[in-house]
């Protein structure tokens, strides 16, 4: 499938999150395979913008991570051209606007989910920036703001008309943050209705659960959660996409990643002076991963109690190796 001119190997994506897409978590799923198109972390254009380093950091990327779409959010259409010039200079293949996002420190300013409830002004930043780029912009959007407003059918035509290239919606309102169940229908509707591509999003955690959503007349499927409990989700979702019964993920796979993830974090963000040490941001970063990455497995809330009460890298890395039998000599020499 195509975004604009930019073509995706496979129609399944890591959807983007804050605090855990981070460059060497996308790395890693995208090694695993199935994975057409990889999402940054929302990053700020007033940040862009004004250049500072932490915001420029949330949109670094490395190259085996292409195609790769840069999340912004902003509300100011001036603003938003101006930051999708800078993420079309920093190379990246498309610019995804964050219209989603219920956090009222994003939503009160204008921006995030918030803007769907001003669909005139929201079409007006889509097409500042689709004037000021030739970079696909995408847009992410919820259903709606709330219950009484579930304007994403005619939102999402508004953008598409306004230039967006795709547009991915998750099918629950900024009022319901993650509660319920996301609305598919609606989904599948908007999906009948553009003609630029429509990924849907939200509650595939079993492969199984994407194809069948694929089925239901979406381009492609942002799985979140899911690839946050098992990285593995979009390559298996391709194996049966195949005709292949999905690959097996075992207990070493699990630890491994894990380990792998540690690496690849020992080697980001080193020459930065920040209040906790590097070490402490990798055992922190873990935790949040483990929060998601032990649902579902065998004593899992053991797994989750240990790395959270880990205070060091090498505690942490026995951990992993003794909780999935894992051979040490092997992985940690
Ligand atoms: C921890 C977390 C952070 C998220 N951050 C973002 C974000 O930065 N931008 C965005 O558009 N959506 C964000 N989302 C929403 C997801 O992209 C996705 O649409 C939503 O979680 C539903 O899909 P899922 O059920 O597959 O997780 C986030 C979700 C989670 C769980």
């Amino acid at each position: 499938m195509k975004i604009g001119s930019v073509d995706l190997a496979s129609p399944f994506a890591v959807a983007p999150m804050a605090g855990m897409t981070d460059t060497a978590f996308r790395r890693l799923v995208k090694r695993k395979g199935g994975c057409g198109l990889v999402v940054t972390e929302m990053v700020s254009s007033e940040g862009l913008v004004r250049g500072i380093d932490r915001t420029l950091e949330y949109a670094e990327y490395t190259p085996e991570e292409r195609p790769i779409s840069i999340q912004i959010f902003g509300g100011d259409p001036a603003k938003m051209a101006e930051a999708a010039r800078i993420v079309e200079g920093m190379g990246a293949d498309i610019v995804d606007v964050n219209m989603g996002c219920p956090v009222p420190k994003i939503a009160k300013h204008n921006a995030g989910c918030s803007l769907m409830r001003e669909p005139e002004h929201a079409a007006s930043v889509i097409n500042a920036m689709a004037s000021a780029v030739k970079i696909p912009v995408t847009v992410k959007m919820r259903a709606g703001w709330n219950d009484e407003e579930r304007n994403a059918p005619a939102l999402a035509k508004m953008v598409q008309d306004a230039g967006a290239a795709a547009v991915a919606v998750h099918g629950r309102t900024a009022a319901q943050s993650y509660s319920g169940l996301a609305d598919w229908d609606l989904v599948a509707r908007i999906a009948d209705e553009l003609t630029v591509p429509v990924f849907g999003s939200g509650d595939c955690i079993e492969p199984e659960q994407i194809i069948a959503r694929m089925s239901a007349g979406v381009e492609g499927v942002l799985v979140g959660r899911g690839v946050l409990r098992n990285p593995w989700i979009l390559a298996q979702a391709a194996d049966l996409a195949a005709g292949r019964p999905a690959r097996v993920v075992t207990p070493e796979h699990r630890g491994c990643f894990l380990l792998e993830y540690i690496e690849l974090l020992l080697h980001e963000r080193i020459d930065e002076s920040r209040a906790v040490s590097h070490d402490r941001w990798i055992v922190n970063k873990l935790r949040a991963l483990g929060s998601w990455y032990t649902k579902g497995l065998d004593n899992g809330s053991h797994l989750r109690t240990a790395i959270n009460s880990a205070e060091s890298l090498a505690r942490l890395r026995e951990i992993i190796v003794e909780f999935f039998c894992l051979d040490a000599a092997a992985v940690l020499s």
